[in-house]
């Protein structure tokens, strides 16, 4: 069985990511370390932990103590370290809590695997570590800071950082190498572009689009809306881990996960008001969703869309060349975006009460607050 310390699972991607593992893998038990934060909902999890194969601590990764005891109790063989403070627009407000969380505490996280996970010293004082163990740092693509109209971010691209987050994940990232390179730590990277799919926090581009139209409310687009992202279904990113995480093969790489999949954020916010609008005409259920009912679904059209003030420092485009996973590990995506997209919006329109529940309490504060200049 393979003992897997996942942190952060009660957030976006991690959430998907144990329930893709215990979807696909009997031999697996996940260890779940959250600390809950505005952005972790445990109701996203809690049908999925059953003291067997699936465990949750609440805890923060930074708390040497905490994880010590994880790995005392849980023996992991791998780390896969999903936690961070992930808003780029939150990091511009409060960039402190960035470092804390996102360097701090993957120095923490690998600290502590070091610790159990060497067994003694070589003649030259070099570590020798337990057998099939791996720590896995899930980055991003926005490490490699900003392209232009052309080119793509390969895994050679120089880290060029602009946001407090992105200065955040650069600098993990290169702690979790420091570790491979000073201790001969087993280790592996991926940086992924823009995630999207189920339980996306709605303060986030696509779900903040839809809960806004949901509600009623206008629908906020940075500057001229024709900044790039590369956009990608969750699963696919899921899928991504997997194959690294168990493939000897991966030891020490860094790979680019991305699906060619580049859209102007107008382009995004369009497609989603389409999408709703169409799905409102079919079906009637989901027009009593919306706060004027029949009223209001004919008024979910592009009039909706607000030009705001632009985020500071704002990237202007990411687009991965992802050759380098598909050659070594055979991994392509599976989910168009046409269809990805439908997916998500549906899954929207039918968990309100989850949207309702991770919404009613910071995150009226955070929306008032961040947009009130905008
Ligand atoms: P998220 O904000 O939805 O979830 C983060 C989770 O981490 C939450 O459950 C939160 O409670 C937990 N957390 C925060 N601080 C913690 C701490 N100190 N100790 C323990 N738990 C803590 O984030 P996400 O979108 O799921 O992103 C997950 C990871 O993937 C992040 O590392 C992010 O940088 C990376 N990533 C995200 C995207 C994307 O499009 N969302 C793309 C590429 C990479
Ligand atoms: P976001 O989802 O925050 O992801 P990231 O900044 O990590 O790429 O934003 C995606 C894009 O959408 C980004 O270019 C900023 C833009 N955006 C808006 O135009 N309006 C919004 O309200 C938000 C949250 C983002």
């Amino acid at each position: 069985m393979k003992n897997i310390l996942v942190t952060g699972a009660a957030g976006f991607i991690g959430a998907n990511f144990i329930k893709y593992m215990l979807a696909r893998h009997e031999d697996v038990k996940i260890i779940i370390l959250d600390k809950l934060t505005y952005a972790g909902n445990f109701k996203t999890i809690a049908d999925d932990i059953d003291g067997r194969r699936c465990f949750f601590i609440h805890g923060d990764i930074c708390d040497e103590d905490c994880t010590d005891r994880i790995f005392t109790e849980h023996e992991p063989d791998c780390v896969v370290n999903f936690a961070a403070e992930s808003h780029v627009d939150r990091s511009i407000e409060d960039p402190q809590l960035f470092l804390k969380t996102n360097i701090l505490g993957t120095q923490n996280l690998l600290d502590t695997s070091k610790r159990h996970w060497v067994t003694g010293k070589d003649d030259n004082g070099r570590p020798i570590w337990r057998k099939h163990v791996r720590f896995h740092q899930v980055s991003t693509d926005e490490v490699y800071g900003s392209l232009g109209s052309e080119g793509f971010f390969t895994e050679n691209t120089p880290l060029c950082p602009h946001s407090p987050y992105s200065a955040s994940k650069a600098s993990a990232d290169m702690f979790v190498q420091a570790y491979a390179d000073t201790y001969g730590m087993p280790v592996s990277i991926t940086r992924c572009s823009n995630n999207y799919g189920p339980y996306h926090f709605p303060e986030k581009l696509i779900p903040l689009i839809i809960n806004n139209i949901l509600e009623g409310k206008k629908l906020p687009v940075y500057g001229d809306g024709t900044n790039v992202r590369d956009w990608l279904y969750v699963e696919d990113h899921c899928k991504a881990i997997d194959m690294v995480i168990n493939s000897p093969e991966a030891e020490g790489q860094t790979y680019n996960v991305g699906g060619h999949n580049e859209k102007q954020n107008i382009e995004i916010v369009k497609l989603v008001i389409r999408t709703i609008h169409d799905l409102m005409q079919q079906n009637p259920e989901y027009r009593r969703l919306l706060p004027d009912g029949d009223k209001g679904a004919d008024l979910i059209n592009d009039s909706l869309i607000t030009f705001v003030k632009d985020r500071l420092g704002h990237d202007k485009r990411y687009a991965i060349d992802p050759s380098k996973i598909t050659r070594d590990l055979g991994w392509t995506p599976e989910t168009r975006f046409e269809d990805g997209i439908v997916k998500t919006i549906q899954w929207y329109l039918d968990n309100r009460t989850w949207v309702e529940d991770v919404t009613k309490g910071e995150y009226r504060h955070y929306y008032e607050q961040m947009y009130k200049d905008r």
